[in-house]
């Protein structure tokens, strides 16, 4: 495999497992250490799949590792910035430097409208939409300051282009997402670095254990009509977390040097529906 990020340093968050853990594992073959960064821990008690653990988030150091590539691991909650200038302070004074952001930690939560409560619409919007600024704000000027430029790749999803039934807070976070990364691409093009929103469909993560297919079944009965919504043409359903990790590693190297501010869509054409 050739290292298309030979040299480079990546802040990734939930990085623990699922989606984070093969940015993680597939830019550290590419060349890049890695800054990883998940609440390895308890999420909102909204949430019906189960968390990730600080085994979770060790085995992510050792897959990393056994690239070769340097790791700095640390749990810190995407939600409190000031954990996440700590961790990123620390890296780029470890590895020397900063060119790459993931900010891939989000959380869900399926519910119909009027089941959604203040707590989970706050919980949803703090993680996904807030802990993505926060990420951006923890690293940006790490960049900025190392003349190079750089990449910035926001996870939003399929609902943050159409929407996701059921999830009236997350396809809200998703598109603010998309909007973050237009209007961030904007005012940090002049130093050389491009942001875009990366979109997945359905993809197989831990995301999807625990409660979290009978909450979606729950969610359905109250509107069967709605559930044929997110229609993919190819004739697979769901992606492998390594599939949105190969778009992740063309919008971080320099192959993709003229794309911002673009909503990069791997969701085998569902939104298009
Ligand atoms: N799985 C899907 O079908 C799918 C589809 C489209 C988009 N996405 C998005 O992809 C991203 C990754 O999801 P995944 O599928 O790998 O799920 P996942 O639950 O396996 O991984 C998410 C990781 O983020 C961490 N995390 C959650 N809240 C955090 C916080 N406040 N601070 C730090 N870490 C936190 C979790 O502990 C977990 O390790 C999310 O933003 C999600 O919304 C997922």
């Amino acid at each position: 495999m050739t290292e298309r990020l030979t040299g480079k340093v990546a802040f990734i968050t939930g990085a623990a497992r699922g989606q984070g853990r093969a940015h993680a594992v597939r830019m550290a073959k590419e060349g890049a250490d890695i800054i990883a960064v998940d609440i390895a821990g308890p999420l909102p008690p909204s949430v019906p799949y189960d968390s990730a653990t600080p085994e979770d988030l060790a085995e992510t150091v050792r897959l990393v590792e056994a690239t070769g590539r340097r790791i700095l691991g640390a749990a810190a909650d995407t939600r409190d910035v000031d954990a996440l200038r700590a961790v990123v302070d620390k890296g780029v004074a470890e590895f020397g430097r900063l060119d790459i952001i993931v900010a891939n930690a989000g959380i869900t939560v399926p519910e119909a409208w009027n089941e959604t409560t203040p707590q989970s619409f706050r919980d949803v919007i703090d993680i996904n939409l807030t802990g993505t600024w926060n990420t951006v704000m923890a690293g940006a000027q790490h960049i900025i300051d190392g003349g190079r430029g750089g990449s910035i790749i926001l996870i939003s999803s399929a609902a943050g282009i159409k929407m996701q039934p059921f999830m009236v807070h997350y396809t809200a976070s998703k598109h603010g997402v998309t909007g973050l990364a237009r209007a961030f691409a904007a005012e940090l093009g002049k130093h050389k670095i491009r942001v875009n929103s990366l979109h997945p469909g359905a993809v197989n993560t831990p995301m999807g254990t625990g409660d979290m297919m009978a909450a979606l079944n729950r969610a359905n009965e109250t509107n069967p009509g709605l559930m044929n919504m997110v229609t993919p043409f190819l004739p697979d359903f769901i992606a492998e977390p390594e599939d949105i990790a190969d778009a992740a590693v063309w919008l971080a190297s320099d192959e993709s040097r003229f794309v911002t501010a673009s909503r990069v869509a791997v969701d085998l054409g569902s939104t298009q529906f």
